[in-house]
């Protein structure tokens, strides 16, 4: 894996935000904390999706295949990455993964990989976003602009 991305299945990965593990995001045994890290994770590929579709107004309505495989310690760097797996209609389905990378060693650990599913709404019901030209449009200019 590069520094900045990696490649599964020929998607790129996104390293989309970092975080250290501070003493407040402990558990009772001092691993970082289950509920940190997927509030971590909704809100790393919330914040990707945002980034991918140009549209904001979704709602986070499946995790599938939260296993936590490796512990994060105080101090470890956690690095989240997220690559897009699915457009449905109104539905985006992300593969999200969690790894603690060692700064001095650069050995890296995978603490999760999961698929994250978010729903986009209109007027709080599944908006089909997907099949609209305002999304038509805006990947038409990411591929223009080179993004
Ligand atoms: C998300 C929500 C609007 C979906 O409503 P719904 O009536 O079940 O939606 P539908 O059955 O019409 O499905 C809409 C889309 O969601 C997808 N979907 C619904 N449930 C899903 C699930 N459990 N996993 C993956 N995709 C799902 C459908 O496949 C469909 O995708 P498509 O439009 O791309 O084909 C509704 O369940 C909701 O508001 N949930 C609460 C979300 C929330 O508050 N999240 C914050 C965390 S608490």
């Amino acid at each position: 894996m590069t520094a900045e991305s990696e490649t599964q299945n020929g998607s790129p990965f996104e390293i989309v935000t970092r975080h250290i593990v501070m003493e407040r995001d402990l558990n009772a045994f001092g691993n970082l904390f289950g509920g940190i890290m997927l509030a971590w994770l909704d809100e790393a590929s919330a914040l990707y999706v945002m980034d991918k579709i140009g549209f904001a107004d979704f709602v986070t309505v499946s995790l599938d295949n939260v296993n936590f495989r490796t512990p994060a310690r105080r101090g470890d760097a956690v690095v989240l990455y997220s690559r897009i797996q699915k457009v449905g209609r109104s539905s985006i389905t992300i593969q999200s993964r969690a790894l603690v990378h060692e700064p001095v060693t650069g050995k890296k650990e995978e603490i999760i990989d999961c698929r994250i599913t978010f729903v986009c709404l209109k007027d709080g019901k599944p908006f089909a976003y997907f099949e609209t030209p305002a999304y038509r449009r805006w990947t038409e200019r990411q591929q223009s602009s080179g993004q």
